[in-house]
């Protein structure tokens, strides 16, 4: 730590929420922030429990951290505090004051607009939710009763952290890939998914950040629309254990072989420090619920040494099994 950047390197759903968790348990996490907005769900596995959060951070499993949503956030009040009440989080949860509020008129405008239907858009309203907010007609956090008891100013508290040399985690959202200025527009999301968009959503400067972790899952999936190189028929996902399906939506995901290309891409733009790989165990199954580096296999670990390569930035994390301890931590 003590500042870190987490952002996906693909499609989303590489795994960001597992990641999170276990840096939350390990290092532990004093304050982690969630940025982006309600169509991002990232899983969590605790104590047995699956959790599929939306809004609050994935922070949560460390009981002593902080748990904020940023002022660039788009906050679903009905789900967050639906996620509030799952996690229990109350008393440390925080929203910022100028998070914008997306509503129920922007789901339908989005189920609704034949253009995002063709992108395959979650549905949540975000698009249409950011949309309001350039328009400068968008309801703060501020103007909502119900989120009076979370209202903070998130930049005041995260760098405050950060200047008393805290752990402190910004969570990213879907990944690189679907980024609105890097990903393959059209078929991206409503905002840039990068390490500096991420830290702009917070309201943390650049100078302030010590790492940007980009986390790449061992193959590639995509939901929706747009192009996915290398894509494999479900069949073929199904029988390699590849197949997945959506934790936010239910919807079946797409799936193709991890792309170094690509990864190179995410390394550089995000300005990554480190990477971290989820999901090994998936494509060699001789990984499960390894937590030592030497004892991965050696096409395990050629995997590894080929992706350092590839992007130049070094594999810090390695994902072995869903459980949040289940990763090789080969940082000192
Ligand atoms: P939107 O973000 O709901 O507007 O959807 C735009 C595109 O981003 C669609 O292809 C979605 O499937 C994709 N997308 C949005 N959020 C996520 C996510 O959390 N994981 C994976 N894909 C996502
Ligand atoms: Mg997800």
């Amino acid at each position: 730590m003590p500042c870190t950047v987490i952002a996906g390197g693909f499609w989303g759903d590489e795994g960001k929420g597992k990641i999170i968790s276990y840096l939350a348990l390990k290092d532990p996490i004093d304050l982690c922030i969630r940025t982006g907005s309600v169509n991002a769900a990232h899983t969590i596995w605790y104590n047995g429990k699956r959790y599929a959060l939306h809004m609050v951070p994935g922070g949560f499993v460390q009981e002593k951290c902080r748990l904020l949503v940023g002022p660039g956030t788009n906050v679903h009040v009905v789900q967050f505090l639906k996620e509030v009440e799952e996690t229990g989080v109350k008393n440390r949860m925080g929203v910022d004051n100028q998070a914008s509020i997306i509503e129920e008129k922007h789901s339908t405008q989005d189920k609704s607009s034949a253009h995002l239907k063709g992108l395959g858009t979650t549905g949540w309203g975000v698009g249409p939710a950011i949309e309001e907010r350039v328009r400068r007609t968008a309801k703060l956090a501020k103007d909502v009763p119900e989120l009076k008891p979370y209202l903070t100013d998130v930049s005041d508290e995260a760098n405050d952290a950060i200047a008393k040399r805290k752990n402190v985690l910004l969570e990213g959202t879907q990944g690189l890939m679907l980024s609105l200025f890097y990903g393959t527009y059209p078929y991206v999301t409503g905002r840039d998914t990068s390490a500096s968009a991420i830290c702009s959503e917070a309201g943390v400067g650049p100078t302030r950040i010590d790492n940007v972790l980009v986390v790449f899952k061992a193959f590639m999936t995509r939901v929706g629309t747009g192009p996915l190189p290398g894509e494999m028929s479900k069949e073929e996902a199904q029988k390699r254990g590849w197949f997945e399906i959506a934790a936010g939506t239910g919807r079946e995901r797409r799936s193709a072989p991890f792309n170094f290309e690509l990864a190179r891409r995410a390394a550089t733009v995000n300005g990554a420090t480190q990477a971290a790989v989820t999901k090994l165990d998936c494509v060699y199954p001789k990984c499960e619920g390894v937590r030592e580096f030497d004892e991965l296999p050696r096409e395990a670990k050629q995997f590894i040494g080929e992706i350092e390569k590839q992007t130049g930035i070094p594999v810090m994390l390695v994902g072995t099994g869903p459980e949040a301890l289940d990763i090789v931590d080969r940082r000192k």
